[in-house]
């Protein structure tokens, strides 16, 4: 399939048959954890991640699966050092995101991939934030896993994603079923992408899916990053000057990728969110983003924050009328 190619080469993915896509990067995770993980063994993990990684461990973790969770800093940022000190003997994988949904803030995965490789720990990405503005190469950052959604920044539709499996790594199916070939055998075929994909695939989703990493590429991720950091930057500039904000993360460094997270002293994120949505029109995201513990790692325990994402299509003057759209709210409230 077309789609496979494609993505394949947007990620330095030798053979496309290592793709197996799913519906989102939900189902991905759920495929490589489920898929590897077995009683007994030992997973090591951040506490920046989206319940998508954070449930599917608790539910592995009553089956017998032991879990360790490294803490972030304030901003964020996990420590490669870190990550190798709760790597004990027997560490059989390590799972993270590349850039986390709350903060934005990008991790050392190319430093911790091969790490992991040669201590035979499988490393498992969850590139949800990083997919499509972040370069990404499987080998150079030796993932074994990556789970993709393609209806984020890949600009694709609901409805699709992907997990890609490392050569010689074989997993248990979450689905059984018809695969459109080996028809006559009674078991699930053993052959990638067959083993992992059951049922009519969502044809037409991955057909827009196709048309997204396309776009990209023509457009050059270089630039779809740094139309994203001009903007945040501008963003980061604006806030700054308003009385009571306090913001989250990196704040515009490199390290930053496309997500801010900010408050305003003693108002309600979910009021201001509601806010900006009915009077300015303007689409943000409140509350906890399905990362609690993310959250607690920042400080911003119960409430959460309002999240603004800057993305390739926003321009200059919609970063502006965000800005005056906030001061008219603080200034009413003060
Ligand atoms: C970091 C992270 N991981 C996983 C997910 C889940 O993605 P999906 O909705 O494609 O299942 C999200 C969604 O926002 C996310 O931000």
């Amino acid at each position: 399939m077309e789609c496979r190619e494609v993505v394949a080469r947007f990620f330095g993915i030798r053979d496309a048959s290592r793709i197996a896509f799913t519906a989102n990067a939900t189902e991905a995770i759920n495929l490589g954890l489920f898929g590897v993980l077995q009683p007994g063994d030992r997973v090591v993990t951040t506490s920046m991640e989206h319940n998508a990684v954070v449930r599917p461990l608790r539910a592995l973790n009553d089956r017998g699966v032991a879990i360790d969770r490294v803490l972030a800093d304030d901003r964020g940022i996990v420590a490669p050092s870190a990550i190798r000190k709760a790597c004990s003997t027997g560490t059989r994988m390590l799972v993270m995101n590349h850039c986390s949904n709350v903060t934005g803030t990008l991790q050392a995965i190319e430093e911790i991939g091969p790490w992991c490789r040669n201590q035979g720990i499988l490393f498992m990405v969850d590139a949800a934030q990083s997919a499509g503005i972040f370069p990404i190469d499987v080998e150079t950052m030796a993932i074994d896993l990556l789970a993709v959604p393609g209806h984020k920044s890949l600009l694709g539709p609901t409805g699709t994603g992907f997990l890609y499996v490392r050569e010689g790594l074989d997993l248990r199916p979450l689905l059984y079923g018809g695969t459109g070939n080996f028809s006559q055998s009674a078991t699930q075929p053993a052959e990638m992408p067959e083993r992992l994909e059951s049922g009519t695939m969502n044809t037409i989703g991955l057909a827009g899916l196709k048309a997204g990493v396309e776009f990209i590429e023509a457009v050059g991720l270089d630039r779809v990053r740094a139309h994203e950091q001009m903007l945040l930057a501008r963003l980061i500039d604006g806030l700054r000057q308003i009385d009571g904000v306090q913001l989250y993360g990196p704040l515009g460094s490199d390290l930053h990728g496309g997500a801010l997270s900010f408050n305003i002293n003693n108002f309600d994120p979910s009021l201001l969110g509601f806010r900006l949505d009915r009077e300015y029109g303007i689409c943000c995201r409140v509350g906890l983003h399905c990362a609690p513990e993310a959250h607690g790692t920042i400080g911003t325990l119960p409430e959460g924050t309002i999240r603004l994402s800057p993305g390739y299509f926003n321009t200059i003057e919609e970063i502006d009328v965000a800005l005056t759209a906030i001061r008219e709210i603080n200034a009413v409230k003060s």
